[in-house]
């Protein structure tokens, strides 16, 4: 049986994959663990947890022999738009946490690794209107830099020393439980609950911005089934392209418009503009699907109709 560590466990993906993890292997068996900020009370009762800072790595030694891990899932990072604010901290946290998540995952040989990744990996040379598996990696944000550096790291230790480490390039993942923080895709979240708060929202990026994005069920599926895959019948590691859906701003507030039809947008660009601009419209997700059998459910509507449901009720609720 799995022991699964998830670190970062109380951001947008951590939050539900810890959910997620706990129902698939059981409560006791997935610990969530943060740095500061305090679990939502879905992760606090359903299972351990631990705060320690993964650039500690005595802090990640003790909890994971506490524990008796042998999964390290990294989910702590800091996002593209915040990384911008302060890249030093975002090396530090994004790389010395993951080389430490390497070490202690080598030295007490564990099973397995999972190290996101990022469609922030792209950036000028890369084909932007459908990013390839294999391209140019030349990313122009800090958090782009340090996934890039971050798959050849996690690429490295399945190299020299035999680890099992798997990662994949996520899209903007789009959800309702846990907000986004610092991203420059948050814009995709943040629309749905203004149009069920204020009917209107302002945009931080052009109405025709289109960004590979993803639905938090289908992020859940899919880090799920790599996790899951045979690892003896990967020939890619920690870079697998991940695609769902492509859509632009317009076609995000069209597809809201279908169910509140006085809904309306306006557009203030700012710095996430560049950002954004920087990366493809979507991605060639060929090798996922061939090597471990990807493939995503939800489309535009579905989830547009989902979001506005599961947020409308909690608006209703008075919990947002
Ligand atoms: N959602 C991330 C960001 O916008 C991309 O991985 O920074």
């Amino acid at each position: 049986m799995k022991k699964i560590l998830i670190v970062g466990a109380v951001g947008q993906i951590g939050s539900e994959l810890t959910m997620e993890l706990r129902r698939i292997y059981g409560n006791d068996n997935v610990i969530a663990s943060t740095r500061k900020s305090p679990p939502s009370e879905m992760v606090a009762n359903s299972g351990p947890f631990e705060y320690f800072d993964v650039v500690n790595k005595q802090a990640l030694e003790d909890v994971c022999k506490k524990h008796g891990v042998d999964c390290i899932i990294n989910m702590a990072a800091i996002l593209s738009a915040v990384g911008e604010q302060n890249p030093l901290q975002a090396w530090d946290i994004n790389m010395n946490g993951l080389f430490n998540v390497l070490e202690v995952a080598r030295e007490m040989k564990m099973e397995q690794v999972l190290v996101p990744s990022s469609i922030a990996v792209f950036g000028p040379g890369t084909p932007l209107d459908c990013a390839p598996q294999e391209t140019v990696l030349k990313p122009s944000t800090m958090y782009g830099i340090t996934k890039v550096a971050g798959e050849l790291v996690a690429d490295y230790y399945v190299k020299k020393y035999g680890l099992d480490v798997r990662g994949l390039r996520y899209p903007g993942i789009i959800s309702n439980e846990t907000l986004p923080g610092g991203g420059t895709t948050d814009y995709a979240v943040a629309i749905y609950y203004d149009a069920i708060k204020y009917g209107k929202y302002t945009c931080f990026v052009k109405e025709d911005t289109r960004l590979p994005m993803m639905y938090m069920p289908d992020c859940l599926k899919a880090t799920v089934d790599l996790m899951q895959a045979d690892f003896s019948t990967l020939k890619h590691h920690s870079d697998f392209n991940v695609g769902a859906m492509s859509f632009s701003v317009k076609d995000l507030a069209d597809s809201i418009k279908k169910y509140i039809p006085t809904f309306t947008i306006e557009y203030k660009p700012d710095f996430r503009q560049a950002i954004a601009d920087s990366w493809p419209d979507a991605v060639d997700d060929k090798a996922a699907r061939e090597e471990w059998g990807w493939s995503p459910s939800f489309d535009l509507d579905m989830m547009t109709q989902d979001m506005l449901k599961v947020i409308g009720e909690k608006h209703k609720k008075g919990l947002i």
